[in-house]
């Protein structure tokens, strides 16, 4: 297509998330304060300039009356995002409990619900209802905003059954799926209820995509185990027609981080937290506060720490930053009070009158403050239980070419495999071995620290969110759609 002036017009990217890139607040009856979140898939795609992109997605919001829909809608309009309303019950059902309660802990091996999570078979069946009405209400969205030769990109664990529904739709459009979590063994995926139905609705997509080569290998044999279909090494196929299955590992917008330590404010930050850890080594963890980040297991090992290395106690202190995340989920809940009567123990037994060994907050930091914070770390402490990849890893590495910090990691996390060269890699369930890897980290030659740095510094600095962005859309655009297929036959 061409514009008026006669110049080509770029091609346009739909990328659908469940979550809008842009955070909505209503001011008054027609008019709202928009925040623009910087998570991974904004900086990545703000990278992609071949395509114009349009966003889908939720906006955080409940808003039951039309006048506020159609502002919120013009609102957003500004900023390329398109708002999908979900009202309060569909989104209890799908995004409280279908996706938040069912598939985020099965997918991080943490199993289907049991005593008191369980979910009886009707709470099953009509949160999947729910999943599937929510769904179709994305699909109905993007469907509506479609033009020919547009690419859409579905995302994550929320939209497993948008594929199909877009299919349905027509089966021309080109439809790719992204999973920002694993994709657990097919053992554990097979005890789901609706395993079948999400694999079959995945496979309508013309190109699937995991972080690391393992997710996509489960993903594989989950399709030849229970669906009994063929899986070759492009992908899965089902009579004919193939599904491109493939590893996209996600990075960071590193520069965005390395330019951030030139600010004067960041400086500023950074010469205060000097000054105020003075005589102790920071060590730092930052999670959302979810049950997949082995907060609990990580504080317990540094108390084992604390226990066996009493000339360390009054000189090093560990600075937990734990983002609030899912807040209506009662599982969400019962961690914060677990996690705070931890930190309040630990603190209460190895604090004294001027200091305690654990800051623990509930909030994240602006991104200044965050930078500031990865910069003065000595060692930072990423122990997910399991985790799709883990980009705080990869934003401490960009922060550290100064100081040239130590990095504990999880071989849980899809980061262990770019970054585990590098990093020191831990069992987190094993808070021995945690608590040895600690005094290992804090006691390390400036060379060895060197040598790790510089093999993670490199890969974190080649390895970028816009590069990951465009080699999936590229691949997206060349995959061949079913129906191209049948007329070339
Ligand atoms: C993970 C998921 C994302 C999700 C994010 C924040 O990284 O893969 O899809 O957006 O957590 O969780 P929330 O439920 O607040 O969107």
């Amino acid at each position: 297509s061409k514009k008026p002036d006669g110049r080509p017009s770029k091609q346009r990217l739909l990328v659908v998330a469940n979550r809008l890139p842009v955070a909505a607040t209503r001011k008054d009856e027609d008019s709202w304060t928009l925040e623009i979140s910087a998570g991974g898939l904004v900086s990545a795609l703000l990278g992609v300039n071949e395509f114009e992109t349009r966003w889908i997605g939720w906006a955080g919001v409940n808003v039951p009356d039309e006048v506020g829909q159609k502002s919120l809608t013009e609102a957003l309009a500004e900023k390329r995002c398109i708002p999908v309303f979900l009202d309060e019950e569909v989104v209890h059902q799908y995004y409280n409990g279908y996706c938040n309660n069912i598939l985020w802990p099965l997918f991080h091996y943490l199993g289907l619900p049991q005593e008191d999570r369980l979910a009886t078979t009707r709470t099953f069946q009509s949160q999947f209802a729910a999943y599937k009405k929510a769904n179709q209400m994305f699909a109905d969205v993007v469907n509506k905003h479609y033009k020919e030769g547009d690419v859409v990109w579905c995302h994550d664990y929320h939209l497993m059954f948008l594929p199909k529904c877009l299919k349905e739709y027509n089966i021309n459009m080109k439809v790719g799926w992204f999973l920002h979590t694993p994709f657990p063994s097919s053992e554990i995926h097979r005890t789901l209820p609706s395993r079948t139905e999400l694999l079959r609705s995945v496979l309508a997509a013309d190109l699937v995509g995991f972080h690391t080569y393992d997710y996509a290998r489960h993903f594989v044999s989950a399709c030849t185990r229970i669906l009994g279909l063929e899986g070759t090494p492009e992908g899965v196929e089902d009579q004919g027609k193939l599904t491109r299955v493939a590893a996209f590992p996600i990075g960071i917008d590193s520069n965005r981080f390395i330019r951030a330590l030139e600010l004067p404010e960041v400086k500023d930050h950074i010469r205060e937290l000097k000054e105020r850890f003075a005589g102790r080594k920071v060590m730092l963890g930052v999670d959302r506060l979810d049950m997949i980040k082995g907060i609990p297991q990580k504080i317990l090992a540094f108390e084992k720490f604390l226990e066996e290395n009493p000339v360390w106690r009054d000189k090093v202190v560990l600075l937990q930053i734990a983002v609030p995340t899912r807040t209506d989920v009662p599982e969400y809940q019962r961690l914060t009070c677990q996690v705070h009567e931890i930190v309040g123990r630990i603190n209460g037994r190895f604090g004294t009158l001027t200091a305690v060994p654990i800051h623990h907050l509930d909030r994240s930091l602006d991104f200044t403050a965050l930078c500031a914070l990865y910069a003065v770390t000595d060692v930072a402490l990423v122990t997910s239980l399991r985790d799709g990849m883990n980009l705080v890893s990869y934003e401490f590495v960009a922060c550290q070419d100064e100081k040239k910090g130590v990095l504990i990691l999880s071989e849980f996390a899809g980061a262990a495999q770019s970054l585990g060269a590098g990093a020191i890699l831990v069992n987190p369930w094993n808070i021995t071995e945690v608590a040895a890897s600690i005094g290992y980290a804090l006691t390390m030659s400036a060379c060895e620290r060197e040598k790790r740095h510089r093999h993670n510094f490199m890969h974190v600095t080649t390895h970028t969110s816009q590069e990951w962005a465009e080699t999936f859309v590229s691949e997206l655009n060349d995959t061949v759609v079913e129906a191209q297929l049948r007329t070339r036959q």
